[in-house]
């Protein structure tokens, strides 16, 4: 029986893709992602389908899977807050077949020539996260969203009595990345892009 691919297409350039998921890619018969996942990929119209409206998208994919090679796109690693852990609401795991990427966290610490195996690495898109547990760690990555936005973070962290740094990456890999630094307290409250990661390091 066919699974259905699940293919982490890393930070957003085709650049940052893995071999694997472009090999996956070009033999699948029908390809599931986001406008911006599919931007810029070099695969036949008529095989890509846009993820939207969701409960149709897991419809149309029953439907097919099993005769045609379904592959369906997700940005970044596929195991760090991905439509994976949606997906598997309606798919067993073994119908599901993941192909990893490169995390937009992973990038942005290397672009900052660091590593990352002690810092509290999570998000806060579209959850509340207790964030006094978060800047207990020297170093954080962290996801952001339209809410939870770099200035939110520094606020935070500032009222927790924290000083430091906050390295702001936008549109990583695409070609108006964006990635700034700036000490906590002089940091002044702007509008980023919704395609952004914070990494902070305390003193
Ligand atoms: C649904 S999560 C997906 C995370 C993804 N699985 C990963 O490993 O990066 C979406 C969040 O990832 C971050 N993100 C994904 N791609 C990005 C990029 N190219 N530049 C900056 N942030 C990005 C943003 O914080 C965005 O709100």
């Amino acid at each position: 029986m066919n699974k259905i691919w699940v293919i982490g297409l890393g930070p957003g350039h085709p650049d940052y893709m893995l071999p694997i998921a472009k090999i996956k890619l070009s033999q699948a018969d029908r390809i599931y992602g986001g406008k911006r996942h599919l931007e810029g990929l070099d695969v036949e119209g008529d095989k890509v389908k846009l993820l939207i409206p969701l409960q149709e998208t897991i419809q149309d994919i029953k439907k097919y899977y099993k005769d045609k090679q379904v592959a369906v796109l997700v940005s970044g690693d596929t195991g760090f807050y991905s439509f994976l852990e949606t997906l598997k609401r309606d798919f067993k795991s073994d119908e599901l077949e993941t192909y990893p990427g490169i995390s937009s966290l992973q990038y942005m610490f290397s672009r900052l020539n660091m590593s990352y195996q002690e810092a509290f690495i999570g998000s806060v898109h579209g959850r509340r996260t207790d964030l006094d547990q978060v800047f207990n760690k020297n170093v954080c990555g962290l996801l952001t969203d339209k809410i939870m936005t770099p200035s939110v973070l520094v606020d935070e962290a500032i009222k927790l009595g924290k000083s430091g740094w906050i390295h702001i990456g936008e549109n990583l890999s695409y070609e108006d990345e964006v990635i700034a630094s700036y000490r906590l307290e002089d940091y002044k409250e702007r509008t980023h892009s919704s395609l952004c990661v914070v990494v902070m390091t305390f003193d």
